[in-house]
Parts: C-alpha cells; structure tokens; sequence
C-alpha cells in the first residue's frame, strides 16, 4: 500500500506466534532481535556462515558511535583468514537493505547502524501501544521455559531480612533495595515470584527481650511505635546483662587464680553459681527454652511484638514500593526440619561429634575454604547457619522452586557458601544449585544528621527534609509544587534508592546526603525532574495520546531525534542484560543515557512553536521517551513524579 509507514515488522520472517529458528530470539517483543534475525539471515546468505551463529555472536554496543550492534569477527572462528580482512570482505559482501546502512568494518569488528525511518515507526508505534508492557514479557506469555505445558517458573527471592528489636542497618536498606528490584525483574520476564522476609526473630535474645519488657516496657509506647520501644527495651536489659558481667568475670578470675595456688574455692564457686542463676543472661535463657518448648504463654508477648513489628514494618516498606508475600523468619523453622536435617547429615556422613557438640568439617569434604562450622551446640541448641539449613528443605517441599536467590550482605559470604555446600553433602546437590547468593559491599557512614544508629524510617526522614531544603531554594519552582511534603519525600526515596545503584553491587559506598540530594550529576532528583519534564511538556502541549499515535514519524530526521529512537529500541535488550547482570546499574545507566541525550536534544527538537505536524512527531517521542524512563524507574522501586 502506498503511503503505509514502513516498519521492521515487515522483516519478521517468522509470524509471531511461531517460535524462531533463533535462540532466545524473540521479535514480537524486543524490536532488536529483529534486526539481529536479518543481520544473520543476510551475512550467512552470502558468506555461507550460519545465520545462528552470526546472531549469538552480535553484540551490544556501549555508545551510539559504535553503531546499534556490532559484530566481533574473531568470535566467528573462521580459521585460515585474518579476522581484518574477513571484515573487509563481510562489509563488501553484505547485501543491499532497507533496514541497516551498509557495515562498517573497524578492525576487526563490523558496525551496524539501524535505517532510522523503520526503526522509528516501529519503536515509537510499539511503545505508545504496550505502554507500561514495552520491555516486558508481560502478556506475551513464557520465553524462558522451554515446555510451555510448565507452567510459569517459579522463584523465591529472600530479601531485606532485618532482626526484632535491633537496628534496621545498612545491609538491611541495601538487600531491601536490590531484593526489590530483582523481585519486580523477574516479575516482568514473566516468572513467578515469591518475595519473602526471612526476619531475625528468635533465640535466646528473643527471651531476653520479653524479661526486658515486663521491667522497662510500655505497652502504650509499644503500640505506637513499637520498632523504637522495642530497641529501647532491648538496649537497657542489655546494659543489666552488661553490668552483671563484670562481678562474674572478676569471680572466675579469683577462681582461676585460687585454684593455681591449691586454694579451696568451693565458697567462691557456691558464690558464682548462685550469680550465675540469677543472672538476666541465665533468666533469658530459660525463658527461651519455653519459648522453644511451645509453652504459649512464653510464646504470647514474643508474638505480639512479631506482629507489631511487622505491621510497622509492612508500611515502610511500601514507602519503597515493596510488599512481602511471606514473613518468614528464623522462628518459623519447624523443628521436626531441624531434626529431619540431623539425621540426614548423619546417614549422609557429613556431620560429626566434637567435644559434645555436632560439627561439619568441610576440610574433609573437598571444601578447604569453608573450614568447619557448628550445627549443635554442646547445649543442643541450633544455630543460625542450622535454621537456614531447616529453611531450604522446607522451601524446596513447600515452593517447588526453580530457583532461589538470597540478598544478603557479602559479610556473609561464608556463611552462604557453607549453607549451600551442606545442602550438597547432604544429598541435594540439585536444590543447592536452584540457589544463589546476590552479595553487595558495605555503605559507610549510614547515619541521620543526630545520629548514627538508625531506623530504616528514620533515614527516610532525614532524607526527605534535606530533599525539602533544596527544593527551598528554588522559590520559582517550589511555589508550583502542589504538596511538597509528599514529593519531597518521594525525591528523598530516590535520591537513597539511586545512590545506591550506581556503582557495581559488590562496592561498597559512602552515605553522602549532600551529593544525592543534589539536583546536579546523575542522581535521583535529577532522574525524577527529567521525568517530570517530559510530563510537563504533555501537559503544555496540548495534545491527546490519539494525536501522537497518528503523528508522522518520518518528520523526525534530527540526530538528536534518532539518536533517542536508537536508545529506546535497547529497552527489552537492557531488560534482558540487567537478568544477566543482576545488577540495577545496568538499568539505571541506560536511564541516566537517556536523561542525557534528552537534556541535550530540547533546544534542538522543540514543541511549542514547531509546526503542529513537527510538533506533534516530537512529542510522540518525548511521550515514547517519558514511557520508557517511566517503566525503567518502576523496575528499580522509583514512584515517578508527574510534577516537580
Ligand atoms: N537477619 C540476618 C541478618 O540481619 C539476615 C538473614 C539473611 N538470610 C538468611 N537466610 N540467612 O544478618
């Protein structure tokens, strides 16, 4: 027909529905893979080379410069040519297309850049269709299983993880963030997800906590703020357990030295015992025991500042956009797991007896590195590692997991690798390898501007009222914000949520209120106006979605313009990378690319006072653009503003 806009949907060479001849090639939703399909099908077509093998080998590439993909030579293996003239010759060869201009041969690599009109047409058109779906395999059903009769994959992301009644740390904030943007990752690939809380809620501790209630508790302050009360209550009973320590250590001392000199000690150890007995430490302990012994009403209180914490919790989580389908927690350990999990371990020679209590040597079991590791104390009590052992057995009966991913702080890394080891040992080397630990370095100098130890809401708020400072100074602006409270505190979130993704998960970084509250460099309040902007424009312009899906994208001729075309068509590659990588960097790099071709293009590509048909094109793509950072922003855990 004449006149139809073309479109690389025409290059499909498979219907859709069909699945491609290509691995993990999937044109319907990622309008690159269409390219990657004719690049193959056209260099094979005329070198003899297998298409396939041409399109696994094409690669991203890192700017626009470079072309839209590029593709290594050496990495065909064509043995007997040097790889520079194979190029050459692969430029020559390359047949005639509407599609990509003819290669480029750098060296040993072959540039492809994409013809703008088709791009255009199909990534703006598609974009303004999907919506919030573009980048995602949201109704398109599976693509990574195999056999769809399979049903979605299933995987169990544990994140955030704090411990009652204790500080809500850093690694906590880190494994909150990451875990959620992995959890929504993997929701929009298609799987199913299971985002669960693994609380530290139970040991001796937990006893000594409710001693420390029935002295210093409220239950009025316990009801209205019960994370504080609680750590409250918690820090002074620990202070009567520390000074209770002191006379004892000076006791076994004088016992220690009576006894080098033959002295009789029986008054001083009658003394010691009698100190020891009605010790908080000694009282925690027995009140654990009940607790673990079911005695409900032990139980009771413990429960209750469970459920109190969580409700707390639960709010300040969705703050960040994150609610847990399950709080789980060392408590909810079945002790019949613990039990099942001995004997394994025993059948399966893996633990042994050392001075009364029941060890893992991993030095025996060709894991050098892992050293050795208790299981029960000489008391019979478990451990922490022991719980997680608990812990995946029942996972793995009750979730039938695909796969399973632990954040956690790399402070813990042994302690994974160990978990992980004696699954194996213990004989499932299967579930052990559905497992993965996503690790992260530490954040220094966490603290509010009064102080250091902090609550995760305590952060927040800080961060907010900084974030409403720097909005102050700009009066203009400040004015037209409808309620700054709100999106004050929504930068703040971002600005946190930003600092924290932009180096690579394993470094560590320091907490720096002024440098992420700042509206310059690539921080959140910057990613959020860039958002708001684009919003803006919308708003001023005047123009209805129906206006903008008819608009004629063949007016976009700028380079700044297809530049922007170039860098939206990566969205579903950089979905795809960001699973491969694990890391919201990679998406949050993308983002701030984008931010940037955007703030260099607006003089250029202007709305108000352009032609109405110009005008309209350009705002098809603003509007294209304002999407894609809208979905990328909502991947990481961001609420993006309209208004800002
Ligand atoms: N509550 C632990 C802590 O604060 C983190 C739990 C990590 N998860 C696990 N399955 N061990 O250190």
């Amino acid at each position: 027909q004449a006149g139809a806009p073309v479109s690389i949907s025409t290059l499909s060479l498979h219907s859709t529905n069909e699945k491609s001849k290509f691995p993990y090639c999937f044109p319907s939703l990622n309008p690159v893979d269409v390219y990657r399909q004719h690049i193959g099908e056209s260099l094979g077509q005329v070198t003899g080379i297998d298409p396939v093998k041409i399109y696994q080998r094409l690669a991203w590439t890192n700017t626009l410069d470079k072309g839209d993909l590029s593709l290594p030579v050496p990495s065909l293996q064509i043995k007997g040519k040097n790889p520079q003239d194979l190029c050459k010759e692969f430029a020559e060869k390359f047949p005639p297309s509407d599609f990509v201009h003819p290669p480029t041969a750098t060296g040993q690599h072959l540039q492809f850049f994409f013809k703008p009109q088709a791009l255009t047409n199909t990534v703006v058109g598609r974009i303004l269709k999907e919506k919030a779906m573009y980048g995602t395999n949201g109704n398109h059903g599976l693509h990574n299983s195999a056999d769809p009769s399979k049903g979605r994959k299933k995987i169990i992301i544990e994140f955030s993880s704090p411990n009652i009644a204790k500080p809500f740390h850093a690694g906590h904030l880190r494994s909150t963030i990451i875990g959620g943007f992995l959890a929504n990752l993997y929701t929009i690939l298609g799987w199913e997800v299971i985002k669960m809380n693994y609380l530290g809620d139970w040991g001796k501790q937990y006893g000594l906590l409710v001693n420390g209630y029935k002295r210093y508790g409220s239950e009025e302050v316990l009801l209205k703020d019960p994370i504080n009360h609680l750590f409250d209550v918690y820090v002074k009973i620990n202070n009567d357990v520390a000074r209770q320590e002191a006379p004892i250590k000076e006791l076994k001392e004088q016992i220690k030295s009576k006894q080098e000199k033959n002295e009789d000690v029986a008054e001083l150890e009658k003394e010691l015992e009698k100190l020891l007995e009605d010790s908080e430490d000694e009282n925690a302990r027995r009140y654990f025991k009940s607790m673990e012994d079911g005695d409900q009403d032990a139980l009771a209180l413990w429960k209750r500042f469970r459920d109190l914490s969580i409700e707390k919790y639960k709010k300040t989580y969705a703050r960040l956009n994150i609610d847990f389908d399950v709080y789980s927690g060392e408590s909810q350990i079945k002790p019949e797991s613990l039990k099942s999990a001995y004997d394994i371990m025993e059948k399966t020679g893996v633990s042994e007896r050392s001075q009364g209590a029941l060890i893992v040597d991993f030095t025996k079991h060709g894991a050098k590195k892992l050293g050795k590791a208790i299981i029960v104390r000489k008391d019979g009590t478990p451990l922490y590692l022991t719980r997680d052992i608990g812990a995946i057995l029942e996972r793995e009966q009750t979730f039938h997991f695909d796969k399973m991913i632990y954040v956690v702080a790399a402070q813990q890394d042994l302690h994974l690798a160990q978990l992980f080891k004696v699954t194996e040992l213990m004989g499932y080397k299967d579930t052990a390898g559905r497992c993965q630990h996503i690790n992260f370095g530490m954040v220094r100098g966490m603290s509010t501007r009064k102080g250091t130890v902090k609550f995760l809401d305590d952060i927040l708020k800080d961060v907010g009222d900084k974030m409403h400072e720097v909005m102050k100074k700009n009066a203009a602006k400040y004015e037209q914000v409808e309620d700054p409270y709100k999106t004050a505190d929504t930068l703040g979130i971002t600005a946190v949520m930003v600092q924290d993704m932009t180096g690579k998960r394993v470094n560590g970084y320091d907490f720096n209120l002024e440098a992420m509250t700042s509206f310059e460099g690539d921080t959140g309040p910057y990613l959020q106006y860039a958002h708001a902007r684009l919003c803006s424009m919308t708003r001023k312009s005047g123009l209805k979605p129906e206006d903008l899906v008819a608009a004629d994208l063949s007016l976009l001729t700028e380079t700044h313009a297809i530049d922007l075309v170039r860098l939206l068509s990566q969205w579903p590659d950089v979905v795809l990378n960001s699973a491969k990588t694990m890391e919201p960097m990679t998406v949050l790099t993308y983002l701030f690319r984008m931010t940037h071709i955007l703030s260099s293009g607006y003089d250029v590509l202007k709305v108000l006072g352009s032609e109405h048909e110009v005008a309209k094109a350009r705002m098809a793509l603003y509007e294209s653009a304002r999407q894609v950072l809208h979905n990328g922003m909502r991947l990481l855990g961001f609420s993006p503003v309209d208004r800002y």
